[in-house]
């Protein structure tokens, strides 16, 4: 690997515009909705009521009459086409259409095709099916009882509710940790459902050409090349005639991984029909049945020394999978990569044991604004760490600056086998203290308390592991987790660069352009960025858990080396000159010495195509496959200060700051964009948003009215800081950044209630923290007015 260059020059670590905003604040961006084929159809789901019941019958003879109706699609049809079932992402089955029975409410039990959407709709009506109850299981902990209802009834081999059991690290030394340890403090908890609920639902467009059997399916995915390649798989149609094609999407942060039974229906019905047809979900079909995030239940300790120097940790976590394991984990670890649960701290010995059950609830536990389930190890070891604090009656600032892994230690290796590229936590640490006025605060607490108000000051010291990843250990589905560039230079010293990810909003048409000006000194301006059109891109595996700065980032700097290396042949053929005798300063190679003898990266490209020297390729273009050597492992220190009113219980945040490290930071405005969303989404995780169930699986959360997304009015202000500790094996020492404030943000603002509460012994109060919940801890308390 090249070395790491770590200065912020030139074109990295610049606030460019955003390229993509000026289509989008136009109205000209392209979303499935803006398709419009000739000759297209419209598609309709009908859900189940049900959350679980066994299907007699499926009447459709009403709907297929409705003038307009084109075709009623069901399970029972698509079995003869062995398409009721698919795999999932995670290796597990989930139905497209259900058979048997439905195991979830809003489970896609027939598609309705027809002339326009507002058919297909009403035809939905007429639909009658004969469903027959069964008992319900709306918790894991239920589903795992002896005489649990059977849920996957349909795998053959499947005789419970368990859906895996992992574990990581070495129960034995962390027996020997707990057995010596002066003090063991225990944190048991749980980190609520939520949905990634993006702006944009899902939806596609399927075109299958009769004439050529070329399948194009228009979709809003993550992971277009991985998801080709499945369709491929499912369908026994030949890779090379399906292109997908993922225009610009609204949104996706994890919940457009996951294939759902909407496009597969789509595509099915396209080829039969011989018509284009789209399908648009509606809210509720995507909060009902789309891919939710969390559900996580963890009981954990801490082993410590009587001076507070952690020995050992211990976690069980039990996983809500809903009916199916979809959510798209590495195969190899399959409770996510929840086993950094040692977070930032240099703790021995550790073992993380993880169960998954299956539930009548929609599948999913996707990487919403993390990488695969480090947020919910984040909250796990921040809200320990914080009750261990109050436990040994220390500070909790000082109980992690003691703790944390030395910054003479990395690369690093944690009890549970990661390996920490770099990190320095003190400085992030000390610069959020410093920010938020921390010895002020805590003087202002005292005083408060003494005037009967709760004032509350919460920390969270996270670290992300990001960037999947190693091909020697990361796959989706036998994939292997490389990420890929193809970088082409035309002969007047423009560019386009396609790419194997794809971006949901996070700015790669920027980004990955200044990556490029870096590496050639092309100008982002003159350098186009494609993504998502699986014809004209390289095999990757798409976006998501922050990997594509680490990976396909890494890929462009690659690529574009590879062509500086065949411009400097060229500008020595130019300028007669020995390649070694010439120099490289950003967008031109000049003669040691002599540096009017130089020629720019123009010149050299226009040469390419018209005066190359004989013998040698034409052209300037370059591709990287880039399998990245490690994860990255980003990290900050966020504080957040709150105060809790003791009358309602209602709790207004009266400070943030958020000091994150991602390494090089190649655009600063997009990812101070990408930190404000994600502690504008810890702070909804918090203090609003759930996905709850009743007693017969009903989901309560169906829509933006149960299901409280913060606005710009609920959404506190932040401020930002940062430190800048380069990942030592990424070319430009970028770390992934999308997702961390979402990481540590949840923690920090429990940990400030709970502090706000914390003299009167309150240690745990469960997310969303609704007055209403605040004011039974005040209660409890004796503190409530
Ligand atoms: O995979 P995803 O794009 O969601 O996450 P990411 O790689 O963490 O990047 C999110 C956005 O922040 C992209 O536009 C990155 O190029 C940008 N970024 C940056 O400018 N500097 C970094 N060190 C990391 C990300």
């Amino acid at each position: 690997m090249t070395g790491v260059e770590t200065e912020h020059k030139g074109w990295l670590g610049r606030s460019v515009k955003r390229k993509e905003d000026a289509r989008f604040i136009v109205g000209r961006g392209n979303y499935i909705e803006d398709i419009k084929l000739p000759n297209m159809l419209h598609m309709a789901i009908l859900r189940s009521p049900f959350a679980h019941a066994k299907i007699n019958s499926i009447d459709t003879s009403a709907a297929a009459e409705l003038p307009g109706v084109v075709a009623v699609v069901t399970g029972e049809l698509l079995a003869e086409h062995k398409l009721a079932w698919m795999p999932t992402l995670s290796g597990d089955t989930q139905a497209v259409l259900a058979t048997d029975k439905v195991r979830m409410q809003g489970q896609e039990v027939a598609c309705v095709i027809a002339e326009d959407p507002y058919i297909a709709h009403d035809a939905l009506e007429l639909i009658d099916v004969d469903y027959e109850p069964l008992p319900v299981v709306i918790s894991p902990q239920a589903a795992l009882e002896p005489n649990a209802p059977l849920i996957r009834d349909d795998k053959e081999d499947q005789t419970d509710n368990k859906v895996y059991h992992w574990e990581a690290g070495d129960a034995e030394a962390t027996e020997k940790a707990f057995a010596e340890a002066d003090k063991v403090v225990r944190l048991v908890t749980h980190y609520p459902r939520c949905h990634p609920a993006p702006l944009e639902c899902c939806g596609c467009v399927a075109d299958v050409d009769p004439a050529t059997g070329k399948v194009t399916i228009y979709m809003t995915s993550q992971a277009p090349h991985a998801h080709r390649t499945v369709f491929a798989l499912v369908t026994g149609l030949p890779e090379q005639n399906i292109q997908i094609i993922s225009p610009d999407i609204g949104g996706g942060f994890g919940n457009k991984v996951p294939i759902y039974p909407g496009y597969v229906v789509a595509t099915a019905a396209s080829l039969l029909l011989g018509r284009p047809v789209k399908w648009i979900e509606d809210r509720s079909g995507n909060l009902i049945s789309t891919g939710f995030a969390r559900d996580f239940y963890m009981d954990g300790e801490l082993a410590l020394k009587e001076d507070g120097t952690m020995t050992g940790l211990r976690v069980k976590m039990l996983s809500d999978q809903g009916y199916s394991y979809a959510d798209a984990q590495p195969s190899k670890f399959k409770a996510g990569l929840f086993h950094i649960v040692t977070g930032s701290y240099d703790i021995p010995a550790a073992h993380v044991v993880t169960e998954g059950a299956y539930t009548n609830k929609a599948p999913g536990g996707v990487a919403y604004r993390c990488s695969f389930r480090v947020t919910e190890a984040s909250f796990f070891i921040e809200r320990l760490v914080q009750t261990a604090a109050y436990e040994l009656g220390v500070d909790p600032a000082e109980l992690r600056r003691k703790n944390f892994i030395p910054a003479d230690k990395f690369p690093y290796t944690s009890a549970t086998g990661f390996e920490y590229d770099s990190g320095n936590y003190e400085p992030a640490l000390d610069q959020a203290l410093e920010r938020v006025g921390y010895q002020e605060l805590r003087e202002e607490q005292k005083r408060a308390r003494e005037e009967g108000r709760l004032i509350g000051i919460g920390l969270a010291s996270f670290t992300e592991v990001v960037g999947a990843g190693p091909s020697r250990q990361y796959d989706i589905l036998g994939i292997k987790m490389f990420d890929s560039a193809e970088l082409r230079v035309h002969p007047t010293g423009k560019a386009i660069l396609k790419l194997g990810v794809k971006s949901q909003g996070q700015g790669h048409e920027t980004t990955f352009a200044q990556i490029v000006a870096h590496e050639l000194g092309i100008p982002p301006e003159d350098v186009t960025v494609q993504e998502g059109d699986t014809d004209n891109t390289p095999y990757g595996l798409g976006t998501y858990a922050s990997r594509s700065t680490p990976v396909a980032g890494a890929a462009t700097s690659v690529a574009a080396r590879k062509i500086r290396d065949k411009a400097k042949k060229l500008a020595a053929h130019m300028l007669e000159a020995a390649e070694d005798d010439l120099e490289w300063e950003t967008g031109k190679f000049f003669v040691k010495g002599a540096p009017d003898r130089a020629k720019t990266i123009q010149e050299i490209a226009f040469a390419a195509y018209t005066d190359h020297p004989q013998g040698m390729e034409a052209g300037l273009e370059a591709v990287n496959y880039y399998d990245p050597p490690n994860m990255t492992y980003p990290f900050g220190t966020y504080a957040v200060v709150v105060e809790v009113d003791r009358g309602t219980g209602q709790w207004d945040v009266k400070k943030v700051v958020a000091v994150d490290d991602c390494g090089t930071r190649i655009n600063p405005m997009i990812v101070e964009g990408q930190i404000m969303g994600g502690l504008t989404e810890g702070y909804g995780t918090a203090a609003m948003q759930l996905i709850t169930f009743d007693e017969e699986g009903n989901c309560i959360g169906s829509n933006f009215t149960d299901y409280l997304l913060p606005t710009a009015w609920e959404t506190p202000s932040f401020e930002l800081g940062e430190t800048t500790t380069p990942s030592p094996h990424h070319p430009i020492g970028a770390k992934g950044v999308g997702e961390s404030a979402t990481v540590g943000s949840p923690a920090a603002y429990v940990n400030a209630v709970v502090d706000a509460l914390a003299h009167a012994g309150v240690r745990n109060i469960e997310m969303p923290m609704t007055p209403d919940k605040v004011w039974t801890a005040l209660q409890e308390a004796g503190l409530a007015e």
